[in-house]
């Protein structure tokens, strides 16, 4: 009877030693994951809008995509005065428009790719969006180049 009874108890002092390394083992490779998870790129596609800013991060990194070039661009030219990360009064938002169908003022819809892009900047009353008015400067297509036009492309299709 006693050593059953002390069996038992060992039995029972070995199972609960067995759930708390079990916790504890789970829980830090459950930190371990989560700091993996943290410290990924940003470039993974879910990523969230916090994330984002991130991606500026590395900066000689994304040069060459000119992803840097363009946002600076996109300050200095001015964009950034009537293009903010929401639909304003001014100005649509270009966040998340890459892809998107977009109604315009004649009726008509058009799907953004790298060529709507291209002839929004280069000519920007050639389509205009429903809601705005042709206040967008013409001047950007005259005085940029194309390799500055692209910039500005690569940076609009990389805000999400
Ligand atoms: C004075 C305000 C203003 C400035 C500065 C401006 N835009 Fe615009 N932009 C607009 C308005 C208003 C529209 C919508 C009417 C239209 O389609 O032209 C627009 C439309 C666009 C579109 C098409 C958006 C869509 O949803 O289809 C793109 C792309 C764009 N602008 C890029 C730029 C870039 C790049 C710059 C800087 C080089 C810039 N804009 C500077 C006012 C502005």
């Amino acid at each position: 009877m006693v050593k059953e009874s002390s069996k038992r108890a060992i039995l029972i002092v070995g199972i609960a030693l067995a759930i708390v390394f079990g916790l504890l083992l789970v829980a830090v490779s459950f930190q371990g994951v989560s700091s993996l998870i943290s410290s990924e790129p940003a470039s993974s596609p879910n990523h969230s809008p916090q994330r984002e800013h991130q991606v500026d991060a590395p900066k000689g990194d994304y040069s060459s995509t000119g992803v840097d070039r363009g946002e600076a661009m996109f300050g200095e030219l001015g964009c950034v005065a009537c293009h903010t990360d929401a639909d304003t009064p001014v100005a649509p938002t270009l966040h998340g428009i890459y892809g998107k169908a977009i109604k315009l003022a004649d009726g008509g819809t058009v799907t953004v790719d790298d060529d709507y892009l291209h002839e929004s900047i280069k000519e920007p009353g050639a389509k205009l969006v429903e809601g705005y008015s042709n206040i967008m400067p013409k001047s950007y297509g005259v005085d940029l180049s194309e390799d500055q036009i692209r910039d500005l492309i690569v940076y609009v299709k990389s805000l999400k």
